[in-house]
């Protein structure tokens, strides 16, 4: 399986933070954000890895994991989505990449406790189809929520204003090839985007959608508050550990 971190977008709602670097840039306790999808990636045995980034300070990621050597890796690959199209995207620019494999896609700003191996396991035993990660939160309304129905997903709403549940689907998607045909239906949403949940959603709708529930905190860090705590849940893990 491969993997593909989407590190674009402009990061607006951290400015001025983002206003001259990427918010996959920014410090999480004491590495930068980008570290943690990555090393998320190859703690579950994924080691072909695909950054997908945007924006004016594309080069600064070159310049700071150049070949991935500092996570064990001798090569990564590097590819730039023009505008701000959306998250599903940013993924079809991976189709090249993917090669008809299955992909395990991590959004740049989600960070996590635990590793994943055991739902990439887990995917890699599927024979077709996508897998999406949940996580139970007190907040459902950030985030495309999964409503449930006798042990299946039924449904994902983005960012409903009455949630159907408390599962947030967290930005660690796992995709058979037909993703990259699923993407090219999609409609802008309301908010201009090529929307992931509309992915989802048509994974749902050929019954081919499962999911795991992942382990551990998870968090984005995509507004001042979750990368303050992002960094702080990092900064007390790391005092357990010690
Ligand atoms: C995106 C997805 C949302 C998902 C979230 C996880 O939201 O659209 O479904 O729950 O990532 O971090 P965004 O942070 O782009 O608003």
């Amino acid at each position: 399986m491969k993997g593909v971190i989407l590190a674009g977008g402009k990061g607006t709602r951290l400015y001025p933070l983002t206003k001259i670097t990427n918010k996959h840039l920014l410090p999480i306790y004491d590495k930068p954000m980008i570290y943690y999808p990555i090393q998320a990636l190859v703690d579950a045995g994924i080691r072909d890895i695909l950054i997908v980034t945007g924006g004016g300070y594309a080069g600064d990621f070159l310049q700071l994991l150049g070949n991935g050597r500092q996570f064990g890796l001798t090569s990564l690959n590097y590819t730039y989505q023009e505008g701000e199209g959306g998250i599903a995207d940013a993924l079809s620019l991976a189709e090249h990449f993917a090669d008809g494999q299955k992909i395990c896609v991590i959004l740049g700003d989600n960070i996590i406790e635990k590793d994943i191996a055991g739902a990439v396991s887990d995917f890699r035993k599927q024979e077709s189809g996508a897998r999406i990660l949940l996580k139970e939160v007190h907040d459902p309304e950030r985030f495309g929520v999964a409503e449930i129905l006798k042990g299946n997903v039924v449904n994902i709403e983005e960012k409903p204003k009455q949630p159907k549940s408390n599962y947030a689907v967290t930005g660690i998607y796992m995709y058979d090839a037909t993703v990259f045909d699923k993407v090219k239906t999609l409609e802008p949403s309301s908010r201009g985007e090529l929307e992931i949940t509309d992915v989802n959603n048509a994974y749902i709708r050929e019954r081919s959608l499962a999911f795991s529930f992942l382990e551990g905190w998870w968090t984005d860090a995509g507004t001042f508050d979750s990368l303050l705590r992002a960094s702080n849940l990092v900064s007390q893990s790391r005092q357990k550990a010690e």
